[in-house]
């Protein structure tokens, strides 16, 4: 009785975020639509979990609804529980969600000017966030944040902390702000695209760097298209369509055993990861419009395995085991 209590202690300990029936909609001038539609899972201490999917799929909605960032209006989260080390933030009041962004979550958006002021310089913007959530003497603060952008490959860093933001390149406002996401250590990183506008060398450099976090029990979601990316920081893999999660495992079980139909159809259309560049192969048929969603399965349209149910019934996240499941009702049935 003792073993089982404990092991349920050390579980829970194990968790830090779980997302529990997130559902976010969008009223527009043509109309209402649900952009994420019953999002659930979990993100453990120290763990990096990967969301893909396709363009316009609810990836970055997914994301922006965890610190309650939806614009709104248009956007309403309709419901849904987002239990963050013991607390559901959605019940939370705004000074308690300022308080938990950038200490304990950290967002690293496409976007960094959506990051930065744009009136401040550099160092003075980075120490203004360290001296919110830390209690430092200020000549301390400007000591971190000046190693953080030279730990980001900021030349110069002790000029740059003088600079504007717009007197910058892209890659480098976007290497600042990933400087800032990371210089508190948080404990869970959002990064959503972040690497996208960077040079290959430097995106290596900052993945060095988170996952050196990692070892610091940092935990990480990391959208992106790039699969060898992935392949290369996520231990577990959300697969999106359509406004919803079709699958979710381990790393190597969505990779090297896919069951969702829609995974199948986009782990080929990736070049293999051998390094032997494949000419993109589509999956056939377009992703449909928010507004048209279908009745049952998202996917059912471009499925060449569709049944007559899949039109009728959403199918619900069959347990293909060890914490893989695919919403698709060919695994009803089938041995987890
Ligand atoms: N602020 C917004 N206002 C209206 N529609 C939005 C807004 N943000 C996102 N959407 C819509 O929600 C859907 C999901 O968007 P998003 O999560 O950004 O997709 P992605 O998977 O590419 O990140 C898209 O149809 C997008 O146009
Ligand atoms: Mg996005």
């Amino acid at each position: 009785m003792q073993t089982t209590d404990l092991n349920l202690q050390d579980e829970q300990k194990e968790l830090l975020l779980s997302v529990r029936d997130l559902t976010v909609s969008f009223s527009v001038d043509d109309g209402t639509f649900t952009a994420a539609d019953s999002i659930s899972f979990d993100v453990k201490t120290g763990e990096t979990v990967g969301l893909v999917g396709e363009s316009g799929c609810g990836k970055s909605v997914t994301a922006l609804s965890i610190p309650r960032l939806i614009p709104s209006p248009p956007g309403t989260i309709e419901s849904g529980e987002i239990w963050f080390e013991g607390q559901d933030l959605m019940t939370l009041n705004s000074s308690a969600l300022r308080d938990i962004r950038g200490r304990d979550i950290s967002m690293i958006f496409q976007e960094p000017l959506s990051a930065l002021s744009p009136l401040h310089r550099i160092g003075q913007q980075m120490i203004e966030t360290i001296l919110l959530h830390q209690d430092k003497p200020r000549k301390q603060a400007w000591e971190i944040a000046e190693g953080w952008l030279k730990k980001v490959g900021i030349p110069d860093a002790g000029d740059r902390m003088f600079a504007y933001p717009f007197q910058l390149s892209g890659g480098m406002q976007q290497r600042i702000m990933i400087a800032m996401a990371l210089m508190l250590s948080p404990r869970l990183i959002i990064a959503d695209e972040p690497t996208t506008a960077l040079d290959v060398t430097t995106q290596a450099q900052i993945f060095a760097l988170i996952r050196d976090m990692k070892q610091h029990q940092t935990s990480m979601l990391l959208i992106t298209h790039d699969m060898g990316v992935v392949w290369e920081m996520c231990d577990r893999i959300l697969v999106m369509y359509a406004s919803r999660i079709v699958e979710t495992g381990s790393r190597e079980d969505v990779f090297f055993n896919p069951r969702h139909p829609y995974t199948i159809g986009l782990l080929q259309a990736i070049p293999k990861l051998t390094g032997l560049r494949e000419p993109l192969k589509d999956i056939p048929g377009q992703v449909p419009s928010p507004f048209d969603y279908p009745k049952g399965c998202h996917f059912q349209a471009r499925c060449v395995f569709a049944m007559d149910r899949c039109r009728e019934s959403s199918p619900p996240a069959y347990d293909c085991g060890q914490g893989h499941r695919a919403a698709c009702f060919l695994m009803e049935g089938r041995p987890a």
